[in-house]
């Protein structure tokens, strides 16, 4: 089976460095930035309804705190994600998955889904993005990707919905990963820029599968990566990595 088309660059819980991370402001401002696709994570919060958020806790990226896990849809949305990173942008909720993939339908945005499930939970939060993606993502959309570190996450993707592609993030590759892969039915492998080396770059690209390389900041190591096979750069910086590779 064929890869599907994959952006360039894909923007990191949105853009990252110019947005508080996993908000609408942050996936609308990977559009403008120049972004084919965003990046984003996602939970269940304690009544099961997926959100974009990327810590277990709310501490971090709201005005709120305690485990995502432990409090409702509602209680999550009564709290500001983004006036933590400026007041800027003071007033923004943490989204639920069904709001951000209308929004990025609107923009014309593709998505790389990071199921980021809470402990125990990967099964059930693999479950629920896949159901939200075939309820509001229409087959007339480009195909996105549903990727995840845990194995139970994407075991329960593949059941669930076996013709959503996945993708196996991993933060170093290890000697088996090709069987990893396989046996999960996973056709991309998204491991970080750091623990990458050229020849197994070269031959994840050989294998068939499609290579997706996180979190990519550094002009240099984007066109290092490119060279090496990579098909999609995940950034913070969308717009400082399309300008300088747009001029080189
Ligand atoms: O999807 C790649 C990347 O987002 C994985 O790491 O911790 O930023 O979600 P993290
Ligand atoms: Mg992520």
């Amino acid at each position: 089976m064929s890869l599907p088309f994959l952006p360039r660059i894909i923007g990191h819980r949105g853009a990252k460095a110019s947005a508080p991370e996993n908000t609408l402001a942050s996936i609308r401002q990977a559009k403008t930035e120049g972004a084919g696709w965003v990046e984003f994570d996602v939970k269940l919060t304690a009544d099961g309804e997926a959100v974009l958020i990327h810590d277990e806790t709310l501490d971090r990226t709201t005005d709120g705190c305690g485990k995502v896990r432990e409090r409702t849809l509602a209680d999550i949305r009564a709290l500001d994600a983004g006036g933590w990173f400026s007041p800027r942008f003071a007033g923004e909720r943490v989204p639920t998955l069904a709001e951000a993939l209308a929004l990025m339908a609107e923009l014309g945005l593709g998505f790389n889904l990071e199921i980021k499930p809470c402990p125990g939970r990967e099964a059930e939060t693999a479950r629920v993005a896949v159901a939200a993606i075939a309820r509001y993502w229409p087959a007339s959309l480009p195909a996105p990707i549903v990727s995840s570190f845990q194995i139970e996450a994407l075991r329960a993707a593949r059941d669930a919905a076996p013709h959503v592609m996945r993708g196996y993030i991993v933060e170093k590759l290890s000697a088996n990963w090709r069987t990893e892969a396989e046996s999960l039915g996973c056709r991309s492998i998204h491991p970080s820029w750091r623990g990458l080396d050229e020849a197994t770059a070269r031959a994840i690209k050989t294998a068939g599968l499609a290579l997706l390389v996180w979190t990519v900041n550094k002009p240099d190591v984007a066109r290092r990566l490119l060279d090496w096979g990579a098909d999609s750069l995940i950034t913070d910086a969308p717009a400082a990595l399309a300008g300088e590779l747009a001029t080189k």
